[in-house]
């Protein structure tokens, strides 16, 4: 029997509870053992709860009981979850958890401390929720130099994107919703203003990549300057809104970013809709492949963090490895970042036109409707299109296009 402790009886903690329970014979046949959870740790009480049982307030309690092997942290936040997580490593249990933050701030050095105490620290669920992609990037994607790591990886704005198209509804009505389902952050800011992305983007760069991203070096912005407008005329020109966490190698210089994007209709991403995520890998052998889910919720996030466990309890000898040095990536200034830009303006249609064509080095596609015009730029650097825009009298918004090499 392999004793576990969950740390947090929250929205995935109480799913992490109830797939065991659900799937126990399944889990158990392929952990190759029984399953049991000793302890679940949380400040409050669940009246009438099956968790009652197993339920605890002192972390003490599981730290010192040498029966748990391994330790599901699903509080999410740093405090005290890096505190907890440290002291499970050093005292020689292995550690699965959902949280993104703690991986995006202190992975390299978990994993280190991980590997000194023959233990395991693994994060399947902290990306792209129910999408397996840690470790298709650790066993599958081996064979080649990672080009392009890009996601659209919060489930909550993608939820709301999706809804403000299809639903018509205000973007408070649709985080409402959003919250309900229980996608959001706890402070759904770290949803909204892209921090979410950022660290996920982070994680999955530095895995791709082997060193560090750190997430604060990422250019980030969020999806509160999208209006309905924007989204319907994207829609007529033949494009969907959607928040990219993306890095990618361009003629030897990497750029991160995380912002909204207008994607085409024939780029993978554009039918990723809902609270599903997605995350597109492109290998200089193996062009792209994609990995498509639901990147939130109780259930799917709370399989990831079990398809971890069972890792670490077929591993309880050994150190399962993650290559991710501590050393920092280099990111390069996006200011010389070339993509195409999407424009709208609500008056003096010709002459924005006649003006953006000289400004921007040539317009692509235009589409004029009730909420006036939209417009593609040619393709141009970001600090280029930063300083004409600047000069473009009449326009009431701009968002980046979503880059795509030719050779998919
Ligand atoms: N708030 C996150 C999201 C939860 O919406 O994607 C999963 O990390």
């Amino acid at each position: 029997m392999i004793n576990i402790a969950i740390l947090g009886y929250g929205t995935v903690g109480s799913g992490v509870f109830e797939v065991i329970r659900t799937n126990q014979e399944i889990i158990d046949r392929n952990a190759k053992d029984e399953l049991r959870i000793k302890y679940v740790l949380d400040l409050r009480n669940f009246p009438g709860d099956p968790v009652e049982e197993v339920l605890t307030h002192d972390f003490e309690t599981i730290l010192q009981d040498a029966e748990v092997k391994i330790v599901v942290e699903v509080m999410g936040g740093l405090k005290p979850a890096y505190d907890f997580v440290k002291r499970a490593l050093q005292n020689g249990k292995s550690v699965c958890t959902s949280n993104k933050e703690l991986v995006a701030a202190h992975g390299p050095e978990l994993l280190r401390i991980a590997a000194e105490n023959r233990v395991s620290f693994l994060f399947e669920a902290s990306c792209g929720g129910g999408i397996p992609i840690i470790r298709p990037l650790q066993t599958s994607l081996t064979a080649d130099r990672i080009e392009e790591i890009s996601g659209i990886l919060n489930g909550t704005t993608n939820y709301i994107l999706t809804k403000m198209k299809t639903e018509g509804l205000q973007f408070e009505e649709a985080l409402k919703l959003a919250q309900e389902n229980g996608f959001a952050e706890r402070d759904p800011s770290a949803d909204i203003e892209g921090g979410d992305a950022c660290r996920k983007i982070a994680i999955l760069s530095s895995l791709a990549f082997g060193k560090t991203l750190d997430f604060k070096d990422i250019p980030t912005e969020g999806i509160a300057g999208i209006t309905h407008k924007d989204i319907e005329m994207a829609e007529a020109l033949g494009y969907a809104v959607k928040l990219i966490a993306t890095c990618s190698e361009v003629e030897g210089e990497l750029h991160a970013a995380v912002a909204p994007m207008l994607i085409k209709r024939d780029h993978p991403f554009f039918a990723v809709d809902g609270v599903f995520n997605a995350i597109l890998v492109r290998g200089n052998m193996l062009g792209v492949t994609m990995y498509y889910g639901r990147g939130a919720g109780k259930y799917p996030t709370a399989s990831a963090v079990v398809s971890d466990v069972i890792a670490a309890a077929g591993s309880l000898q050994e150190t399962i490895p993650i290559r991710w040095k501590e050393e920092k990536l280099a990111l390069s200034d996006n200011a010389d970042w070339v993509r195409g830009y999407y424009i709208r303006a609500e008056r003096n249609v010709e002459e924005i036109v006649s003006q953006a064509k000289k400004l921007f080095g040539g317009v692509e596609r235009t589409v004029e409707g009730e909420a006036g015009i939209g417009l593609i730029t040619a393709p141009i650097s970001e600090k280029d299109f930063e300083e004409a825009y600047a000069k473009l009298s009449g326009a009431v918004n701009r968002i980046r296009v979503m880059y795509t090499r030719e050779r998919n």
